[in-house]
């Protein structure tokens, strides 16, 4: 047993008093002095004389079943009721005062045996350090900051736009109305009342357009949300936007900046293709589809054996979205693209399955960021 002083022991301390049972209340009381008495002795103590499991003697000694304050409270009902009122107010006092007592006792014996444990930990510093490995961004990054180089080498402002949005500038501007069925391709998170996780980027274009003003040439990356998960779908991606607002714009310099665009992307002039579509802020509308870059259009797993990979969406800015926006349609026009970036990281480094962007794999990102 631990040798506290000379003359007194742990287990001496913590011995149960030969009697609890008080005959009267000034007996109560007397025996309630005692002990806590001896508890605060005991808490008194330099906590380095503990081990964790003797702090834990320490509080069955004093507040547990066994403790002179649980025969108490058990014997309140013995008290005739005149004096049990009184009785009940003196241990309830003493409970919570050795309560709080060995509960700092106890945290301040665990925090000490921590840090010896901690200080007695020995570092062997002749052992071979474990091989130092630098970071790397992740594909989809690493995608975004090669996709916009190009662009801002074409003259195109770099802008950010706020992920969290209002249903005005997600929708609304970009003619969107409340009913239109094209809600439903584009479900969200809405967050409050008018207030959405942005389902694309194309809600930067109505910012662009009411906070700068015309002429523009303005290119923003960033995150975007959808309502679905499957297995070619998640509800967070990344997407890429264009658009261009000036006298005489055309689908010529549409066709001709995406050229340009992906030439640079690649590294190499690829096959485009402009398919027709529809969405409601573009007239005429066209997806952009590239030609697989795995297959060179003879047809592979990754581009479901047609040759081609879609990549997002363009058009000239319908007029609506440049009247909502405060542009006159009479002198300007515009172009605008848009494109998930997972699509485009998974064509420029051959990976095969969207999947793996998202598994959190080390190996794969430092592959990449090494080539
Ligand atoms: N915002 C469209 C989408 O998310 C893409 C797009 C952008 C289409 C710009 C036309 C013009 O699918």
């Amino acid at each position: 047993m631990m040798t506290l002083s000379k003359d007194i022991s742990l287990s001496e301390l913590l011995e149960l008093p030969q009697s609890a049972a008080a005959s009267s209340l000034s007996e109560l009381q007397n025996l309630i002095d005692d002990e806590r008495s001896r508890c605060m002795k005991v808490v008194g103590l330099q906590v380095n004389l503990f081990s964790e499991a003797q702090a834990d003697d320490v509080r069955v000694r004093f507040t547990g079943k066994k403790s002179p304050l649980q025969d108490w409270l058990k014997a309140l009902r013995n008290y005739p009721a005149d004096e049990r009122k009184d009785a009940g107010a003196k241990i309830n006092q003493l409970k919570s005062f050795l309560e709080t007592e060995i509960e700092n006792f106890v945290v301040k014996c665990r925090l000490f045996a921590e840090e010896k444990k901690l200080a007695d930990e020995r570092i062997d510093l002749t052992l071979p350090r474990p091989e130092l490995r630098l970071g790397s961004r992740h594909p989809v990054s690493l995608a975004v900051q090669q996709l916009l180089e190009p662009l801002k080498r074409l003259g195109f402002t770099v802008i950010d736009g706020p992920e969290l949005e209002r249903d005005f500038y997600n929708f609304e501007a970009l003619n969107i109305p409340s009913d239109h069925p094209a809600r439903e391709m584009q479900d969200t998170f809405f967050v409050a009342s008018e207030w959405v996780l942005r389902t694309h980027t194309s809600s930067v274009q109505a910012h662009a357009m009411m906070e700068r003003g015309v002429p523009l040439r303005v290119a923003c990356a960033g995150f975007t949300y959808r309502n679905e998960l499957d297995l070619t779908h998640v509800p967070t991606f990344r997407q890429i936007e264009c658009l261009v607002i000036d006298k005489g714009i055309t689908l010529a310099h549409m066709r001709s900046t995406l050229d340009a665009f992906f030439a640079e992307v690649f590294g190499r002039p690829v096959k485009l293709r402009l398919r027709s579509s529809y969405f409601p802020f573009t007239e005429p509308s066209a997806e952009i589809d590239v030609q697989c870059q795995q297959c060179f259009g003879s047809g592979c797993r990754s581009c479901k054996h047609t040759g081609w990979l879609e990549m997002g969406g363009c058009g000239l800015v319908n007029t609506r979205v440049l009247e909502r926006c405060g542009v006159d349609p009479q002198v300007y026009s515009g172009f605008a693209f848009g494109m998930g970036v997972d699509r485009i990281a998974m064509s420029k480094f051959g990976i095969a399955d969207l999947r793996s962007l998202f598994e959190g794999d080390v190996l794969l990102s430092r592959q990449l960021a090494l080539r």
